[in-house]
């Protein structure tokens, strides 16, 4: 099985980036723990980060016939990108969303990232376990396919 892990604006920052939100841990180093938990489900995993919306979409496109699944977090983009949303769509790829903190429950001046303009096409969310929403989403698609996690 392959798995397609897009991240998106900001998330090269992590590690220094709000720690109090996001924690200490790098995207190399999130990249490192998703890597080996793929490999021990025997799962093939591809990264891919941008801060631009269009390389995103790009993204999705250029490996969707690689991907038999996908893990994204497509940071703020998750609230109002509609292109996003269409080319999760467009590929047909089942996509999981996943989100290190938990966006349902972030302070009161932040209830716009209560809304996930692509909740509704991913098949599931993982939000809220730090680096744990992303080894979550991996076992999700394992067992999915029928492998023991
Ligand atoms: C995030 C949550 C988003 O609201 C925020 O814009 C991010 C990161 C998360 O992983 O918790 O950039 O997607």
């Amino acid at each position: 099985m392959n798995v397609l892990v897009v991240n998106g604006p900001n998330l090269n920052l992590l590690g220094e980036r709000e720690p109090e939100i996001y924690g200490r841990t790098t995207l190399r180093e999130l990249e490192h723990e998703v890597e080996a938990r793929a490999s021990e489900l025997g799962q093939h995993v591809r990264f891919f980060q941008s801060n631009h919306e269009g390389e995103l979409i790009d993204v999705l496109h250029n490996q969707r016939a690689w991907a038999d699944a996908i893990l994204i977090n497509p940071g703020a983009l998750t609230h109002y990108s509609y292109a996003i949303r269409d080319a999760l769509l467009a590929i047909g790829v089942p996509a999981a969303e996943v989100h290190l903190s938990n966006i349902d429950e972030r302070g009161e001046r932040e209830e716009f990232r209560r809304i996930s303009v692509i909740r509704e096409v991913c098949v599931e969310r993982f939000i809220g376990l730090g680096v744990g929403s992303y080894l979550a989403a991996l076992e999700y698609f394992a067992r999915d396919a029928g492998i023991e996690v």
